[in-house]
Protein backbone atom coordinates (compact mmCIF):
# COMPACT_ATOMS: atom_id res chain seq x y z
CA UNK A 1 0.00 0.00 0.00
CA UNK A 2 2.76 2.41 1.14
CA UNK A 3 4.41 1.81 -2.13
CA UNK A 4 1.63 2.27 -4.27
CA UNK A 5 1.61 5.54 -2.86
CA UNK A 6 4.52 6.47 -3.41
CA UNK A 7 4.61 5.49 -7.00
CA UNK A 8 1.73 7.45 -7.36
CA UNK A 9 3.35 10.27 -5.58
CA UNK A 10 6.84 9.97 -7.55
CA UNK A 11 3.95 9.92 -10.72
CA UNK A 12 2.25 13.10 -9.81
CA UNK A 13 5.98 14.55 -9.22
CA UNK A 14 6.50 13.76 -12.80
CA UNK A 15 3.71 14.96 -14.35
CA UNK A 16 3.82 18.53 -12.49
CA UNK A 17 7.20 19.13 -13.58
CA UNK A 18 6.10 19.06 -17.05
CA UNK A 19 3.37 21.30 -16.74
CA UNK A 20 5.08 23.47 -15.14
CA UNK A 21 8.25 23.70 -16.89
CA UNK A 22 7.21 25.20 -19.94
CA UNK A 23 5.74 27.92 -18.36
CA UNK A 24 9.95 28.52 -16.81
CA UNK A 25 10.53 28.00 -20.59
CA UNK A 26 8.30 30.82 -21.56
CA UNK A 27 9.24 33.32 -18.81
CA UNK A 28 12.98 32.80 -19.31
CA UNK A 29 12.48 32.26 -22.97
CA UNK A 30 14.25 35.12 -26.11
CA UNK A 31 13.31 38.46 -25.76
CA UNK A 32 10.38 39.63 -27.73
CA UNK A 33 10.79 40.99 -31.42
CA UNK A 34 10.74 44.64 -31.64
CA UNK A 35 7.67 45.95 -33.12
CA UNK A 36 7.16 49.85 -33.25
CA UNK A 37 3.83 51.59 -33.72
CA UNK A 38 2.57 55.24 -34.12
CA UNK A 39 -1.08 55.66 -32.87
CA UNK A 40 -2.42 59.47 -34.13
CA UNK A 41 -5.22 60.21 -31.80
CA UNK A 42 -7.89 63.01 -32.85
CA UNK A 43 -11.25 64.18 -31.52
CA UNK A 44 -12.60 63.27 -34.74
CA UNK A 45 -14.88 64.27 -37.34
CA UNK A 46 -18.16 62.83 -38.90
CA UNK A 47 -17.69 65.46 -41.49
CA UNK A 48 -16.17 64.17 -45.12
CA UNK A 49 -14.79 67.21 -46.25
CA UNK A 50 -13.23 67.85 -42.97
CA UNK A 51 -11.84 64.51 -42.61
CA UNK A 52 -9.37 65.68 -45.39
CA UNK A 53 -7.23 67.35 -42.78
CA UNK A 54 -6.34 63.68 -41.18
CA UNK A 55 -5.92 62.06 -44.65
CA UNK A 56 -2.96 64.91 -44.80
CA UNK A 57 -1.51 64.04 -41.61
CA UNK A 58 -1.83 60.36 -42.20
CA UNK A 59 -0.18 60.65 -45.45
CA UNK A 60 2.73 63.14 -43.89
CA UNK A 61 3.09 60.51 -40.99
CA UNK A 62 3.22 57.70 -43.18
CA UNK A 63 6.54 59.35 -45.59
CA UNK A 64 8.61 60.51 -42.38
CA UNK A 65 7.95 56.65 -40.97
CA UNK A 66 8.27 54.52 -44.26
CA UNK A 67 7.38 50.87 -42.86
CA UNK A 68 6.13 52.10 -39.47
CA UNK A 69 2.61 50.50 -38.31
CA UNK A 70 0.24 53.77 -38.68
CA UNK A 71 -3.24 53.37 -36.72
CA UNK A 72 -5.99 55.99 -35.81
CA UNK A 73 -7.77 56.39 -32.92
CA UNK A 74 -10.84 59.37 -32.01
CA UNK A 75 -11.80 60.60 -28.70
CA UNK A 76 -15.45 60.89 -29.48
CA UNK A 77 -17.85 58.72 -28.38
CA UNK A 78 -20.14 60.55 -30.46
CA UNK A 79 -18.43 60.57 -33.56
CA UNK A 80 -16.98 57.18 -33.15
CA UNK A 81 -21.01 56.15 -32.77
CA UNK A 82 -21.78 58.54 -35.48
CA UNK A 83 -19.05 57.01 -37.92
CA UNK A 84 -19.93 53.05 -36.97
CA UNK A 85 -24.02 53.65 -38.20
CA UNK A 86 -22.11 54.65 -41.81
CA UNK A 87 -19.85 51.41 -41.42
CA UNK A 88 -16.65 53.01 -40.79
CA UNK A 89 -15.26 51.61 -37.62
CA UNK A 90 -12.63 53.96 -35.34
CA UNK A 91 -11.39 52.56 -32.21
CA UNK A 92 -11.19 55.27 -28.83
CA UNK A 93 -7.71 55.47 -27.76
CA UNK A 94 -7.71 52.76 -25.34
CA UNK A 95 -9.27 49.91 -27.54
CA UNK A 96 -6.68 50.73 -29.95
CA UNK A 97 -3.72 50.64 -27.39
CA UNK A 98 -5.44 47.12 -26.34
CA UNK A 99 -4.98 45.52 -30.20
CA UNK A 100 -1.61 47.21 -30.43
CA UNK A 101 -0.87 45.33 -27.11
CA UNK A 102 -2.37 42.37 -28.68
CA UNK A 103 -0.93 42.43 -32.10
CA UNK A 104 2.71 42.31 -30.21
CA UNK A 105 3.77 45.56 -30.42
CA UNK A 106 6.06 46.53 -28.27
CA UNK A 107 7.21 50.28 -29.00
CA UNK A 108 3.98 52.62 -29.22
CA UNK A 109 4.16 56.31 -30.37
CA UNK A 110 0.82 57.81 -29.18
CA UNK A 111 0.55 61.62 -31.09
CA UNK A 112 -2.14 64.01 -29.67
CA UNK A 113 -3.70 65.81 -32.71
CA UNK A 114 -5.40 68.00 -30.41
CA UNK A 115 -4.31 71.85 -30.48
CA UNK A 116 -3.71 72.59 -26.63
CA UNK A 117 -2.66 70.56 -23.63
CA UNK A 118 -5.93 70.53 -22.36
CA UNK A 119 -8.70 68.02 -20.75
CA UNK A 120 -8.61 65.48 -23.45
CA UNK A 121 -5.02 65.50 -23.56
CA UNK A 122 -4.47 65.52 -20.26
CA UNK A 123 -7.00 62.07 -20.27
CA UNK A 124 -5.24 60.33 -22.93
CA UNK A 125 -2.23 61.14 -21.24
CA UNK A 126 -3.10 59.59 -17.45
CA UNK A 127 -4.85 56.32 -19.31
CA UNK A 128 -1.62 55.92 -21.98
CA UNK A 129 0.65 55.59 -18.91
CA UNK A 130 -1.80 53.60 -17.35
CA UNK A 131 -1.20 50.90 -20.31
CA UNK A 132 2.40 51.25 -20.30
CA UNK A 133 2.37 49.89 -16.70
CA UNK A 134 0.85 46.74 -17.67
CA UNK A 135 3.06 43.56 -17.13
CA UNK A 136 3.91 41.65 -20.85
CA UNK A 137 2.65 44.52 -22.38
CA UNK A 138 4.81 47.60 -24.31
CA UNK A 139 8.16 48.25 -23.53
CA UNK A 140 7.35 51.35 -23.79
CA UNK A 141 5.32 53.82 -24.57
CA UNK A 142 5.34 57.43 -25.57
CA UNK A 143 3.02 60.18 -25.97
CA UNK A 144 3.98 62.98 -28.45
CA UNK A 145 2.71 66.54 -27.70
CA UNK A 146 0.17 68.05 -28.54
CA UNK A 147 0.28 71.49 -31.71
CA UNK A 148 0.78 74.22 -28.86
CA UNK A 149 3.18 72.93 -26.57
CA UNK A 150 6.26 75.39 -26.76
CA UNK A 151 6.72 79.31 -26.95
CA UNK A 152 8.04 78.01 -29.95
CA UNK A 153 5.32 75.70 -31.69
CA UNK A 154 2.83 79.11 -31.04
CA UNK A 155 5.51 81.15 -32.85
CA UNK A 156 5.82 78.79 -36.00
CA UNK A 157 2.01 78.04 -36.24
CA UNK A 158 1.52 81.72 -35.72
CA UNK A 159 3.58 82.57 -38.49
CA UNK A 160 1.65 79.28 -40.73
CA UNK A 161 -1.49 80.96 -40.17
CA UNK A 162 -0.33 84.57 -40.96
CA UNK A 163 0.76 83.48 -44.45
CA UNK A 164 -2.68 81.05 -44.78
CA UNK A 165 -4.99 84.40 -44.94
CA UNK A 166 -6.53 84.76 -47.87
CA UNK A 167 -4.41 86.77 -50.18
CA UNK A 168 -7.53 89.10 -51.46
CA UNK A 169 -7.60 90.53 -47.96
CA UNK A 170 -7.22 94.30 -47.80
CA UNK A 171 -5.54 96.67 -44.96
CA UNK A 172 -8.24 97.20 -42.28
CA UNK A 173 -9.77 93.79 -42.64
CA UNK A 174 -9.80 91.95 -39.33
CA UNK A 175 -9.15 88.49 -39.22
CA UNK A 176 -10.92 86.34 -36.24
CA UNK A 177 -9.70 82.59 -35.35
CA UNK A 178 -12.00 80.35 -33.38
CA UNK A 179 -10.06 78.29 -31.23
CA UNK A 180 -12.42 75.21 -29.37
CA UNK A 181 -11.55 76.66 -25.58
CA UNK A 182 -12.33 74.79 -22.39
CA UNK A 183 -13.94 76.02 -19.64
CA UNK A 184 -12.21 73.09 -17.10
CA UNK A 185 -8.38 73.57 -17.52
CA UNK A 186 -6.03 75.67 -17.15
CA UNK A 187 -4.31 75.30 -20.25
CA UNK A 188 -7.40 77.65 -22.36
CA UNK A 189 -5.03 80.16 -21.23
CA UNK A 190 -3.13 79.36 -24.67
CA UNK A 191 -5.62 81.09 -26.69
CA UNK A 192 -4.76 84.13 -24.05
CA UNK A 193 -1.10 83.87 -25.09
CA UNK A 194 -1.94 82.90 -28.89
CA UNK A 195 -4.04 86.59 -29.03
CA UNK A 196 -0.57 88.48 -27.67
CA UNK A 197 1.81 86.32 -30.11
CA UNK A 198 -0.87 87.70 -33.18
CA UNK A 199 -0.91 90.58 -32.47
CA UNK A 200 2.58 91.40 -32.18
CA UNK A 201 2.77 89.88 -35.48
CA UNK A 202 -0.50 91.85 -36.77
CA UNK A 203 -2.04 93.72 -34.83
CA UNK A 204 -5.66 93.46 -36.40
CA UNK A 205 -5.72 89.15 -35.74
CA UNK A 206 -7.78 87.87 -32.79
CA UNK A 207 -8.66 84.66 -31.71
CA UNK A 208 -11.51 83.73 -29.73
CA UNK A 209 -12.55 80.01 -28.19
CA UNK A 210 -16.08 78.18 -28.93
CA UNK A 211 -16.27 76.73 -25.09
CA UNK A 212 -13.61 78.65 -23.04
CA UNK A 213 -12.17 82.40 -23.36
CA UNK A 214 -11.60 84.91 -24.79
CA UNK A 215 -15.36 84.80 -26.18
CA UNK A 216 -16.27 86.20 -29.56
CA UNK A 217 -18.09 88.97 -27.21
CA UNK A 218 -14.88 89.85 -25.51
CA UNK A 219 -14.09 90.27 -29.27
CA UNK A 220 -16.46 92.36 -31.03
CA UNK A 221 -16.20 95.33 -28.86
CA UNK A 222 -12.46 95.61 -30.10
CA UNK A 223 -13.82 95.18 -33.40
CA UNK A 224 -16.14 97.94 -33.52
CA UNK A 225 -13.36 100.89 -31.45
CA UNK A 226 -11.10 99.85 -34.26
CA UNK A 227 -13.61 100.81 -36.91
CA UNK A 228 -13.34 97.52 -38.44
CA UNK A 229 -15.66 96.58 -41.55
CA UNK A 230 -14.93 93.22 -42.89
CA UNK A 231 -13.41 90.41 -41.00
CA UNK A 232 -11.90 86.60 -42.03
CA UNK A 233 -13.04 84.45 -40.03
CA UNK A 234 -11.01 81.10 -39.82
CA UNK A 235 -11.63 77.56 -37.30
CA UNK A 236 -7.81 77.52 -35.42
CA UNK A 237 -8.83 74.19 -34.93
CA UNK A 238 -7.23 70.93 -36.49
CA UNK A 239 -10.15 70.23 -38.86
CA UNK A 240 -12.93 72.48 -40.26
CA UNK A 241 -15.64 70.18 -38.79
CA UNK A 242 -19.17 71.01 -36.48
CA UNK A 243 -17.72 73.81 -34.64
CA UNK A 244 -16.63 76.04 -37.91
CA UNK A 245 -19.34 74.95 -40.19
CA UNK A 246 -22.11 76.24 -37.76
CA UNK A 247 -20.88 77.99 -34.48
CA UNK A 248 -18.50 79.98 -36.67
CA UNK A 249 -19.75 80.02 -40.30
CA UNK A 250 -23.51 79.16 -40.00
CA UNK A 251 -26.71 81.14 -40.61
CA UNK A 252 -27.84 80.61 -37.15
CA UNK A 253 -28.19 84.03 -34.82
CA UNK A 254 -25.27 82.91 -32.40
CA UNK A 255 -23.10 82.07 -35.17
CA UNK A 256 -20.30 84.11 -34.49
CA UNK A 257 -20.92 85.02 -38.64
CA UNK A 258 -24.35 86.09 -37.57
CA UNK A 259 -23.32 88.16 -34.64
CA UNK A 260 -19.81 90.21 -36.57
CA UNK A 261 -22.70 90.77 -39.17
CA UNK A 262 -25.11 91.98 -36.92
CA UNK A 263 -22.36 94.42 -35.30
CA UNK A 264 -22.10 95.75 -39.08
CA UNK A 265 -18.91 94.02 -39.68
CA UNK A 266 -18.66 91.97 -43.03
CA UNK A 267 -17.48 88.30 -42.86
CA UNK A 268 -15.75 86.04 -45.30
CA UNK A 269 -15.38 82.60 -43.30
CA UNK A 270 -12.60 79.94 -44.64
CA UNK A 271 -13.78 76.80 -44.09
CA UNK A 272 -9.84 75.00 -43.52
CA UNK A 273 -8.88 72.99 -40.82
CA UNK A 274 -5.20 74.06 -39.20
CA UNK A 275 -4.09 70.78 -40.40
CA UNK A 276 -4.88 71.45 -44.23
CA UNK A 277 -1.64 73.88 -44.29
CA UNK A 278 1.84 71.70 -43.94
CA UNK A 279 3.76 73.98 -42.06
CA UNK A 280 1.72 73.62 -39.10
CA UNK A 281 0.97 69.52 -39.72
CA UNK A 282 5.44 69.93 -39.83
CA UNK A 283 5.01 71.31 -36.09
CA UNK A 284 2.73 68.09 -34.89
CA UNK A 285 4.70 65.47 -36.87
CA UNK A 286 8.02 67.04 -35.39
CA UNK A 287 6.55 66.14 -31.81
CA UNK A 288 6.54 62.57 -32.65
CA UNK A 289 9.47 62.14 -34.65
CA UNK A 290 10.87 64.05 -31.06
CA UNK A 291 8.99 61.22 -28.96
CA UNK A 292 9.55 58.48 -31.61
CA UNK A 293 13.52 59.25 -31.55
CA UNK A 294 13.75 57.67 -27.84
CA UNK A 295 13.23 54.09 -29.21
CA UNK A 296 16.68 53.80 -30.77
CO1 LIG B 1 -16.64 71.13 -28.96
Amino acid sequence: MKKRLLAVGILFLFIASFITLPAVHAMHGKEKEVKKAILLVAFGTSIPEAQKSFDIIDKRVRQAFPGVEVRWAYTSRIIRKKLARQGKFLDSPEVALAKLMDDGYTHVALLSLHTIPGEEFHELYVNSHLFAEMEGGFKRLLVARPLLSSYEDMERVAKAMIKHIPGERKRGEAVVLMGHGTAHHPSDAIYMAMNYMFREMDPLIFVGTVEGHPTINDIVPRLKKLGIKKAYLMPFMSVAGDHARNDMAGDEPDSWKSILEKAGIKTVPVLKGTAEYPEVVDVWVEHLKRAYSHFK
